[in-house]
């Protein structure tokens, strides 16, 4: 494929070899080394973890890690259900139809995110803003870096706050343990955290949006979600949701730090490898009838999150929201339905997820 520069590379689809690229040391996701990787690499303030290599990577990760374990995300799940009912509960005080992107898709997610880093949602409007604009295909350099110092500069400005008024947040907690010790400078704090805002609420709100439409269109297995009181059939359906729909579409890119075989083919150092999650995902190898949707099947091993050292930091946060917004949303509003043709939804195609832009309900 074409990159962004003009230049070629090499695109991975096989679920064997997007595994197999994933887990090799000799394959860098470090874009400061290889900027054409990425057209947004030379505008980030200070690197971050997820475009870093071992052992860096691995040092900042693992700062992180101890916020995201299924125990400590299953312990917001009180938390987050609520949030599901009280966004449910202003749709309905509203009327009998919103958009379900700009009404529940994006503030859940958004909120829990920013709860977690002790972000005020008071400025959700700003970052939403911002990182959509980061994310957009279509902008030109400059307006990507305003966003990204925008952004950049909101997130310092916190970092300076809660030195001086911590909370019990992730932010917080990062300060006063690795920036007093010298571990982490204010500004990698800044620019993790734009990571994880970013991260946090982009792609869930684009499953929540997307997995909502997908119900919508396969109404017999969506009354197993709805109907359903075991918590494992409702996961079931969540990892099926994430497999089949796939929406890391185009972020996942690396490169070549020497010659290597890949599936047959030769790939030089230097070469820039796109990794087609959506793909691999769909492949027959891994999966028989691997494009239908089968909310009862086993999608274990599935690539949904990615795979190896980069493999998603919040999966289990995610797993968590998405177990309760659909659900929820399926049973508290339980006539839902669509209210344009399908033919009208502006789907995201050109974003690195994939989703929809808007998803006019009614109920
Ligand atoms: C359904 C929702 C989500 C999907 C489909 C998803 C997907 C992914 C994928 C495919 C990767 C691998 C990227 C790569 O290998 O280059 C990734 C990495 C990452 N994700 Fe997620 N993600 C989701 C939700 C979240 C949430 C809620 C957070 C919360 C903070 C998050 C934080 C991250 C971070 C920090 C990384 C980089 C990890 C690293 O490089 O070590 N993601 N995600």
């Amino acid at each position: 494929m074409r990159l962004w520069n003009g230049r070629t590379a090499w695109v991975i689809s096989r679920y064997q070899d997007v595994k197999t690229v994933l887990s090799d040391e000799r394959i860098s996701a470090d874009t400061i080394r290889y900027p054409q990787m990425h057209p947004g690499a030379e505008q980030m303030q200070v690197p971050a973890f997820p475009r870093m290599d071992d052992p860096e990577h691995a040092r900042i990760r693992l700062m992180l890690t101890k916020d995201f374990t299924v125990k400590r995300v299953e312990a917001m799940r009180h938390q987050v259900r609520e949030l599901v009912d009280r966004f449910i509960d202003e749709m309905i005080t509203k009327g009998n139809s919103a958009d379900l992107v700009e009404a529940f898709a994006l503030p859940v997610p958004s909120l829990v995110i920013s709860l977690l880093l002790g972000v005020p949602y008071e400025d959700h409007e700003f970052f939403q803003k911002h990182s959509v604009t980061i994310n957009l295909p279509d902008v030109t350099p400059e307006e990507k870096s305003q966003a990204s110092a925008a952004l950049f500069g909101f997130l310092l400005e916190l970092v300076k706050r809660k030195e001086r008024e911590p909370g019990d947040d992730l932010i917080s907690r990062l300060i006063a343990d690795r920036v007093s010790t010298g571990e982490l400078t204010r500004e990698d704090v800044a620019m993790n955290g734009i990571i994880l805002l970013i991260a946090g609420h982009e792609t869930t709100a684009n499953m929540i949006g997307l997995g909502a439409l997908t119900l919508l269109q396969n109404p017999e297995q969506a009354a197993v979600v709805r109907d359903s009181d075991d918590p494992k059939v409702v996961a079931n359906a969540v990892e099926e949701l994430l497999r089949y729909l796939s929406i890391a579409q185009d972020m996942i890119w690396r490169a070549a730090h020497e010659d290597l075989v890949i599936g047959g083919q030769e790939v030089k150092a230097g070469d820039i490898l796109a990794i087609n999650l959506p793909s691999a995902n769909h492949d027959e190898s891994f999966l028989d009838n691997a494009g239908s949707l089968d909310i009862t099947r086993n999608t274990r091993g599935h690539l949904a999150f990615g795979y190896g050292i980069h493999q998603c930091l919040g999966q289990n946060l995610a797993r968590v929201e998405l177990t309760e917004a659909l659900p929820g949303l399926l049973r508290r509003l339980p006539g839902l339905r669509l209210a344009v043709p399908l033919e009208q939804v502006a789907f995201r195609g050109s974003m690195a997820a994939f989703g929809v832009h808007e998803l006019p309900v009614a109920w």
